[in-house]
């Protein structure tokens, strides 16, 4: 085994057992030790759901990334496997950066991922040469191809950049493989290019699926392309975005697409956009189709401004967390997005309260409290004598809380974290248009140790960001400018 692959091994063997429970999510993905962002690789191996992740285990900052690795049978129960490469090879050796994974025919696991190295030139800083590389396992030990890299400069049509080529997912589709990669057009914007190959080894250009031409961010990252009822989904993480509205914010986003692939010119004809998630945490996801055919979600629950902002972490061992795993659809042309069916699994004691009025008053419920919930508060509007505001507060003790508030006239829902420990004045909140259905919405609440996570009327919405308060702040309270009445069950969640 290379010496850097067993080097990262030993020191995650060494260290991740000291990382305290407490430290960790309950049930979300974190590193067994150390840095963590996006997924990578996130797919089915022989019955099995294996991720990897971007992964620095020597601190909570990123460094040369390797690939970390875990599987469940369950989404919600994760078990860590060694770190699956490290970079260690000439074509990878500034790192081993994001990509995707596949069973092949003959039952090894093959991983596509973006290998970074030194461009040799005199630029200051120095460039990276981004390349696709590909490696073959057996779920646990992985050979780097000895052709790699498998995509460079001469496989690239005039105009796509070498220094931003990242990123690739890779998919079966009849007896040939395809792959879906983030490149820089020559207008610096951010495209999409779509490869094929009938081994995995041997790659070549099909088309560019899609450009931004600067309406939909500049550079892209982290791509996903599959079918889902009937629609072919196209899923970004976009760079340097544009606000519009209260739809999509400055900076690092994620959009999702719907539309149709032209076989004949290879592009992807865009129909509708939306933003995947509307908080403060969410970046470089990525799905897999379940066993039994459910097309499921994970992402960074982070992204790189929120992170960069401060360098600030929930713990001193690690840093970064997925989101919980979410199940996909689509409904009236829009995307649906929920918990994924087997946290109900883990459902322990609940608490239910049926026709709460609160009128221009705060209150809890002795019997709802806690870090580790799911809750659902289903809010009732009159409109003939509407409340001003709602609030919910989670994470709550003198000193924090994490608020979501809705405002019925202005038809918005706010999630704000700015009371919750964490030290730097960043954007800490963000507001966004939700639609009540029959006078009705519904909040549902996904709380960790160090998160929460938001799904509106039955997953049309999510919002999810990371909270930093200290467990202590366990509390959960309800506040109501004008008369409300609301619905709450919460549902405590048994996991360590
Ligand atoms: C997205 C990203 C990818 C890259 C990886 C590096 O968050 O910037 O484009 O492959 O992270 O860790």
């Amino acid at each position: 085994m290379e010496e850097k692959l067993a080097r990262a091994r030993e020191f995650e063997q060494k260290y991740g057992n000291k990382v305290p429970l407490s430290e960790r999510a309950a049930y979300h993905v974190t590193a067994p030790v150390g840095w963590l962002n996006d997924p990578n690789g996130f797919s089915v191996y022989k019955g099995e759901y294996h991720l990897f992740f971007q992964y620095h285990p020597y601190s909570t900052k990123w460094g040369p990334m390797h690939w970390g690795h875990a599987k469940t049978e369950d989404f919600i129960r994760w078990e860590f496997l060694p770190v699956a490469m490290a970079p260690d090879q000439p074509f990878d050796i500034d790192g081993c950066f994001s990509g995707g994974a596949v069973e092949m025919p003959d039952g090894r696991q093959l991983i596509c991922y973006t290998g970074v190295k030194p461009a040799q030139d005199e630029f200051v800083p120095p460039r990276h040469i981004q390349h696709q590389c590909v490696a073959v396992g057996d779920g646990v030990n992985y050979v780097k191809y000895e052709g790699n890299p498998v995509l460079s400069a001469k496989d690239l049509p005039e105009g796509c950049s070498i220094y931003d080529f990242r990123d690739p997912k890779v998919w079966i589709e009849g007896d040939e493989y395809r792959m879906v990669v983030s490149n820089r057009l020559s207008d610096g914007y951010g495209g999409l290019l779509l490869f094929k190959s009938s081994d995995g080894f041997h790659w070549s250009f099909v088309s560019i699926l899609m450009e931004s031409r600067g309406e939909i961010g500049r550079m892209w990252e982290c791509p996903d392309f599959f079918c889902m009822d009937g629609e072919e989904v196209l899923m970004v993480s976009t760079m340097e975005m544009m606000p519009k509205d209260l739809e999509y914010h400055a900076g690092y986003g994620n959009v999702c697409m719907l539309g149709h692939l032209d076989s004949v010119t290879g592009r992807f004809l865009k129909k509708t956009m939306q933003p995947i998630d509307y908080g403060l945490d969410f970046y470089a996801m990525q799905t897999l189709e379940s066993l039994d055919g459910r097309r499921i979600m994970i992402a960074w629950m982070q992204n790189w401004a929120t992170v960069s902002a401060s360098g600030h972490h929930v713990s001193s061992h690690l840093a970064g967390e997925m989101t919980v795993p979410r199940e996909l659809m689509i409904r009236d042309g829009r995307l649906i997005q929920n918990p994924v069916r087997e946290l109900k699994n883990y459902y322990g004691k609940c608490s239910a309260h049926r026709q709460v009025t609160l009128d221009s008053a705060k209150m809890s419920f002795r019997d709802i409290s806690g870090r580790i919930l799911d809750m659902t508060v289903t809010l009732h509007t009159d409109h003939e004598d509407p409340f001003q505001a709602f609030r919910i507060y989670v994470a709550e003790d003198r000193d924090n809380a994490v608020t979501i508030r809705y405002k019925p006239a202005k038809g918005t829902i706010r999630i704000d974290r700015s009371r919750c420990s964490y030290p730097f004045d960043i954007v800490n909140a963000r507001e966004f248009n939700v639609k009540e259905k029959d006078n009705t919405l519904t909040l549902r609440i996904l709380l960790d140790r160090h998160s929460v996570e938001l799904f509106v009327n039955d997953g049309e919405q999510a919002a999810s960001s990371m909270i930093y308060a200290p467990a202590c702040a366990d509390g959960i309270s309800f506040e109501a400018e004008g008369r409300a009445v609301f619905d709450v069950e919460a549902h405590e969640l048994k996991l360590n």
